[in-house]
């Protein structure tokens, strides 16, 4: 009884898990997407106010039938080494699922073949507040109808030095906090005083 409830728990995590199927290694996809954004080497990102446009398409020395099994495209902003540098919990690994370069979604959207054609597919993302202050670059990945990383394409190239830029979070929104606060306390301050004054004023 014990067992049968094992196994079947087992055979649970190979259908719906990655374990069955193999781990995917970086090291083993095709780089047969391109893919740009907006942002030249160096320049520097605002969250929450600033927008990226990306594209992505595929490759057009790869033959059309390359991206026959492309079902999905997931686009995601990824630490430049400079960034990951003593910094275990963004380690590159090859094992995808074990990989910590590229932790922010930009966009997925399922594959469209009209970008075959040539024509590449884009879209415009405000960099959200969550992203922290580091050096950049973009990769997108191509999704078979499995879910598992078949291609893939990056702004940078595979040294990953050319077309980095900053992301700088917005420090002002911690400075304003910092100064409701110091108003809030200079508050209190005064209506103690005034507080006490008022009681000393009522005791005469
Ligand atoms: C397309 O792929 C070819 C062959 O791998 C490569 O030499 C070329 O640089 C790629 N083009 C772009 C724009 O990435």
């Amino acid at each position: 009884m014990a067992s049968n409830i094992l196994i079947s728990t087992l055979l649970f995590f190979c259908l719906y898990g990655a374990t069955c199927y193999g781990k995917v290694h970086f090291s083993t996809l095709q780089n047969s997407l391109v893919v740009t954004a907006s942002p030249k080497h160096g320049s520097v990102i605002k969250t929450g106010e600033d927008k990226i446009t990306v594209t992505w398409g595929l490759n057009q020395s790869f033959p059309a039938s390359t991206a026959v099994a492309f079902h999905e495209i997931k686009v995601k902003l990824c630490f430049a080494p400079i960034s990951q540098k003593d910094r275990a919990w963004r380690k590159t690994k090859d094992e995808l699922l074990k990989d910590k370069t590229c932790q922010f979604n930009v966009v997925h959207r399922p594959y469209d073949p009209a970008s075959d054609k040539a024509k590449v597919q884009s879209f415009e993302w405000l960099v959200e507040r969550d992203v922290p202050t580091a050096t950049y670059f973009v990769r997108a990945y191509a999704f078979n109808s499995e879910g598992h990383e078949i291609a893939y394409g990056q702004t940078t190239d595979a040294e990953k030095k050319t077309n980095l830029f900053d992301i700088h979070g917005i420090s002002g929104r911690h400075a304003s906090i910092n100064i409701a606060a110091g108003v809030f306390s200079a508050f209190s301050v005064v209506s103690l005083c005034a507080f006490f004054y008022a009681e000393k004023r009522k005791a005469r």
